[in-house]
């Protein structure tokens, strides 16, 4: 069932371009968003996001897109935080639940929370025929395909594509996104499989990254925007499956607290495309390497150029639009940690104390 593969993990980071243009397939329909037509974002006043672990991280990047394509304010939560807190939810809003197995149980109590207060419960489930798939108004399959691997990779990609087609058309309905943009923004997902494809041919040379990573015991991520969300999945990923103690953090943190872990021994991944805060991004990876942190830098080819100089490494990937930059650069950071973790001989596809669903609280 690994099809040749050595670990479930492995196969399902190499299957990224495969699903997820399925996921196009199904939700793109020439220049429209094929999602049920009771979805309607003109009017709503907010949306709420809940989720758990690297499904969360999904939500806070969601975040960053629902507020600057469609003006929506929204809020991002952890489901074991949300469910005890009381929080008022405002009538005209959606909350949306973002779970792979669909049975989390912290993830499920916050929906039953939700119920009754807003208009409408959203889901983006792997499992269609889940409990929270179920308890929902709108149902949005992922179409992942099944998730062996305890680290959750594919349905992490899907996850956040779903959430991105639904930000563009929550762009649409409240009039801050033209059609003509709106087909523009859905021909660039098209192309998306063929990049992660150029992505993972990259994969050799994360290897050996990784090979050096391995050997570290603290590593920090770092990103802006919407890359400070996959920074903190990046950490995530390497800690759960290769123990090494990993941070995520945005980069203009770094000098709040964290630069002061920052010696030779600690490699810091610096995720930044050449997008409008890059220059910022790279003034933080100054300091670090004043420091003497050892960079790893991932980047596009003209983030390469401009800042490539001086890092322990820089990895460049295929130049991409800054709004599905982190859709992309999930996949230099889930293979940086799969081969940390198979450097260290450690057990991938079923980490020491991780189940890969969480059904009690
Ligand atoms: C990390 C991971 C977990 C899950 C979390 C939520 O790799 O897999 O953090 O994302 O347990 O699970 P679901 O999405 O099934 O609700």
């Amino acid at each position: 069932e690994k099809a040749g593969y050595k670990h479930f993990m492995a196969k399902e980071i190499a299957e990224q371009p495969i699903v997820l243009a399925d996921a196009i397939k199904h939700y793109c329909r020439g220049r429209q968003i094929n999602v049920p037509d009771e979805l309607d974002f003109s009017t709503l006043d907010r949306l709420t996001l809940v989720a758990c672990g690297t499904a969360n991280y999904a939500c806070l990047t969601a975040k960053y897109w629902f507020e600057s394509l469609a003006g929506l304010p929204c809020e991002v939560d952890i489901a074991s935080e949300f469910r005890y807190r009381e929080p008022p939810m405002p009538e005209n809003s959606y909350a949306i639940f973002v779970s792979q197995s669909g049975e989390t149980a912290d993830t499920l109590a916050a929906l039953r929370y939700a119920k009754e207060k807003v208009a409408k419960i959203v889901s983006i489930v792997n499992v269609p025929t889940s409990s929270i798939a179920r308890e929902s108004d709108v149902a949005l399959p992922i179409l992942a395909g099944v998730e062996v691997g305890v680290a959750s990779t594919k349905a992490f990609t899907c996850q956040l594509s779903v959430l991105l087609l639904l930000a563009l058309k929550a762009g649409h309905d409240r009039g801050r996104i033209d059609d003509k943009t709106l087909a523009d923004h859905l021909k660039t997902f098209a192309t998306l499989p063929g990049l992660m494809n150029q992505t993972l041919s990259r994969e050799a040379s994360i290897a050996v990254m990784a090979a050096a990573v391995a050997e570290a015991q603290d590593v920090l991520f770092l990103g802006r925007g919407a890359m400070f969300p996959l920074a903190l999945e990046g950490a995530l990923k390497l800690k759960e499956i290769s123990y090494i103690h990993a941070e995520g953090y945005a980069s203009g943190e770094l000098k709040h607290g964290p630069i002061a872990l920052i010696d030779k021994n600690v490699p810091v991944v610096v995720l930044a495309p050449r997008d409008a805060l890059f220059d910022k991004t790279v003034s933080n990876m100054q300091e670090v390497m004043a420091r003497h942190g050892k960079v790893i830098l991932i980047t596009d080819p003209k983030g390469a150029e401009e800042a490539g100089l001086g890092t322990w490494k820089t990895l460049t990937l295929p130049e991409i639009p800054a709004i599905f930059a982190p859709i992309l650069y999930a996949l230099p950071a889930q293979l940086l940690a799969y081969h940390a973790a198979v450097a260290k001989g450690t057990d991938v596809d079923q980490p020491r104390n991780l189940a890969k669903s969480v059904t009690v609280e």
